[in-house]
């Protein structure tokens, strides 16, 4: 190849190397490239990471050829000593084009480590060893290709030219390395961010606590499952890598709007919270000793009176003791309905005359038995929170919206909103905030309301409330896809795959 192609060709790598931003990806094209401008049949490549060189990417095209296949490489860190032959290069910034490793001079500073060559019966002769620098000539890592093939198959000396050659292209090289590395500091720091907010905001209630985390690792498996799946309703879809990351963060993000809601509903275990129970006790002891005060005012009057009935003391009595007995069990039912998630209709009833009973207060004024509050709150049929409560709830969707909306995702992660908004949204219509139907709602939010609302009934921490027996919660999940409420195709692959065992917590 002549030099001007030779140079053309290197542009093209330069090119193709700073478009990788993936960090692994980007290591395997630098040593690949490098490889086939120089015709090498091995390579390694090194990279420096304080004073250790992790060897990072092995290639060699006749080990494979013999195993039918690329064997899986597990980087590893080395000693940087001038001791080996990556160190050295490493440590002086010196090329080194080596004819045969095997007849290094025993007064060189490095050697060859034959090894490799007797574990793999492989035969290392030539090496061209490139520091790679940056621009700032920063070492970054080391290049190391092995065995220049000529057109005949025989290992050749690599040629001289070769040696400023790679050398640039060594050094495009580090400044992609060091991007890619940026670039995943970047991607780090704000993936932890983002999983440490949205830890601590479910962490403020005990309901909630450990939720997006498993969102996110429940989402990803339904993903990764359709991925697999190349027959049937998921023939067609199939997520990328960067569309999974997409979706996981819309999983761990997807309640961070819970910020807004305030606490005493997040954390509501019961109707009434145990401030406002104690009320009610207190009341209720104070109508048990108002009517105990009221037999006694009428015993005294009889007294007085100089009756000798005894039969109607003893009615009164009788009388006194029912009516304290009848405010035992309503505070026995009050107590008991305080905590039910279902309410009947008897209940209702009965709530609703004990409501309307009166008693004479301290202050002598006539009072209901329970406040407008009390009774509205423990007349909820469903779970414990008022319809008021609900749409606070209710509300975090939107303030998720307004947040993530203020968050400048990068492309790859732009729909992350989109995804997260929809997660309460249903095919029939029925869901909220926008009420979106069937084809309205992404594939992505689909996974995310089913994989909620399953976590949502089997966590098990919630401290009040015994979360729900597996199989129960997966027939609650089949009979709201029967309702068209969950994508029915998405809820048979949670089950069927059994993607909800071993979640860590
Ligand atoms: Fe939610
Ligand atoms: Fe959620």
């Amino acid at each position: 190849m002549d030099l001007r192609k030779q140079v053309e060709r290197l542009n093209k790598i330069g090119i193709a190397l700073s478009g990788e931003t993936n960090l692994r990806t980007l290591l395997e094209l630098i040593l690949l490239e490098a490889r086939g401008f120089t015709d090498s049949d091995a390579g390694s490549l090194y990279i420096k990471e304080d004073d250790k060189l992790s060897f990072e990417v092995a290639q060699n095209n006749t080990l494979d050829k013999r195993s039918g296949g690329k064997e899986v490489f597990k980087p590893f860190p080395l000693p940087m000593t001038k001791k080996s032959i990556a160190g050295y290069a490493a440590i002086t910034g010196k090329i080194l084009n080596i004819e045969d490793v095997y007849e290094i001079p025993a007064t060189e500073e490095y050697s060859f480590n034959p090894d490799f060559d007797k574990r793999n019966n492989y035969r290392t002769k030539s090496m061209l060893v490139v520091p790679m620098m940056d621009h700032e000539e920063e070492i970054i890592g080391v290049l190391q290709l092995i065995n220049s093939i000529s057109k005949y198959s025989k290992v050749n000396t690599f040629d001289k030219e070769y040696e400023d050659l790679v050398s640039s292209l060594a050094s495009q090289a580090a400044v992609a390395i060091r991007n890619a590395r940026l670039i995943d500091d970047i991607k780090r720091l704000f993936e932890s961010l983002v999983q440490y907010s949205a830890s601590a905001i479910d962490a403020r209630s005990p309901h909630t606590a450990g939720h997006s985390k498993r969102v996110a690792q429940l989402a990803i498996r339904v993903a990764k499952a359709i991925n697999k799946m190349n027959s049937g309703p998921f023939a067609e879809i199939f997520f990328t890598q960067p569309e999974l990351e997409e979706l996981g963060y819309a999983a761990w993000l997807h309640d961070i709007g819970k910020i807004g809601v305030r606490e005493f509903v997040l954390e509501k275990a019961n109707k009434l919270s145990d401030d406002r129970i104690d009320s009610i006790m207190n009341r209720f002891a104070l109508i048990k000793s108002s009517i105990e005060k009221r037999f006694m005012e009428e015993k005294i009057i009889f007294i007085e009176s100089g009756r000798k009935d005894e039969e109607y003391l003893k009615e009164i009595e009788e009388g006194m003791k029912r009516d304290i007995k009848e405010v035992d069990e309503d505070i026995e039912f009050l107590t008991r309905i305080n905590k039910s998630n279902f309410t009947s209709d008897e209940d209702i009833k009965r709530l609703r005359n004990i409501s309307k009973k009166r008693y004479l207060s301290s202050s002598g004024k006539e009072e209901y038995y329970l406040t407008e509050f009390e009774y509205n709150n423990l007349s909820v049929r469903k779970g414990n929170l008022t319809p008021d409560e609900y749409k606070i709830i209710q509300s975090h969707v939107m303030h998720t919206i307004n947040i993530l909306n203020n968050i400048p995702f990068t492309k790859n992660l732009k729909k992350v909103p989109v995804f997260a908004a929809a997660h309460h949204e249903m095919l029939n219509g029925t869901g909220y905030p926008g009420g979106l139907k069937d084809r309205e709602i992404p594939v992505q939010a689909r996974i995310l309301c089913i994989v909620d609302i399953f976590d949502a009934l089997t966590a098990g921490d919630r401290p009040y409330r015994p979360s729900i027996p597996l199989d129960k919660a997966l027939n609650m999940l089949r009979s709201a896809a029967k309702e068209n409420c969950l994508d029915s195709n998405i809820v048979e692959l949670f089950i069927s795959e059994r993607l909800y065992e071993d979640i860590d917590n």
